[in-house]
């Protein structure tokens, strides 16, 4: 099989997402590629997104243990006509658990053949200078890794005749139990002091949460805690100080300093 067009499907709050699946395409040579950015809220146009022909490389970020509940939320607007598909899931550092067996289920539902995944990592969207976790990941090893993993891709594709002859993937996990269980229901605090009000907070915000006008607004149900507002901030008026962040974040960065490496299963 020779793939012509890539279609690079992510949901990425803090971008490490993003910028992975991006070298992941650049490492499989493909002619033509195509952004499929999933992290704004969806316009009424967006209730369905058809994806045919070439393949699809299929992001998300890892929140506890398991696809960014949002990212599982927007996959579902995705059909994919039996588009072979790449899946990826980015992590910073703790563990990835559940979350790539769950991306694969939600992948197949939506009719893509899963051809490889990978889980990789990124900097972790609680990390601050004072606490780093993961911090400056992807970096260049990562990134050659995410290369070379697209390179692999290419290769396994060209001696493949056809979807049929494919040996089904297997991936660590099993598709999770329960409720959500990651932090929610919880606001940034915002210094007034120190903000112009630009409103990048707003702009970079994938559920809308934000308003910004004299003064900058969180809605306590809307928001992720996904940390792009935070890292979107160029006044670093935005942060999470509240005790329930700040200790997971002390937790992670005591207990998650060894250094992980990518997985690749193709
Ligand atoms: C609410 C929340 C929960 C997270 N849970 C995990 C986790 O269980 N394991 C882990 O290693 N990283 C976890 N992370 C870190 C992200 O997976 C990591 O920072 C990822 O690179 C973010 O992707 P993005 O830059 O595309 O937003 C979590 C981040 C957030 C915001």
């Amino acid at each position: 099989m020779n793939i012509e067009t890539a279609h690079l499907i992510c949901y990425s709050p803090t971008r490490t997402t993003f910028t992975t699946i991006q070298h992941i395409a650049n490492g499989m040579d493909v002619p033509t590629t195509q952004s499929l950015d999933l992290t704004l809220p969806p316009g009424a146009s967006d209730a369905e997104i058809s994806i045919k022909g070439g393949i699809a490389i299929i992001g998300v970020p890892v929140y506890a243990g398991r696809v960014a509940p949002m990212a599982a939320e927007r996959l579902k607007a995705l059909r994919g006509n039996n588009t072979p598909a790449i899946i990826v899931v980015v992590y910073g550092n703790r563990h990835y658990d559940q979350a790539l067996y769950e991306l694969k289920t939600l992948v197949e539902a939506s009719g893509f053949v899963v051809v490889a995944g990978a889980a990789l990592l990124g900097e972790h969207s609680f990390s601050t200078p004072e606490m780093p976790i993961a911090e400056g990941r992807p970096d260049e090893s990562d990134k050659m890794a995410a290369r070379d993993f697209g390179a692999s891709v290419t290769e396994k594709l060209k001696h493949l005749s056809d979807l049929s002859a494919l040996v089904p993937l297997k991936v660590p996990g099993a598709f999770p139990e329960g409720a959500y269980a990651g932090p929610r229901k919880i606001v940034p605090d915002w210094k007034a002091s120190l903000c112009i009000l630009c409103g990048l907070c707003a702009e970079h915000c994938p559920t809308g949460a934000i308003t910004v006008g004299k003064t900058v607004t969180f809605d306590a149900s809307r928001c992720t805690v996904c940390c792009a507002c935070v890292k979107g901030c160029p006044k670093g008026a935005v942060a999470f100080n509240q005790p329930k962040i700040h200790n997971i974040a002390g937790v992670l960065h005591t207990n998650c300093k060894t250094r992980r490496e990518p997985e690749l299963f193709l």
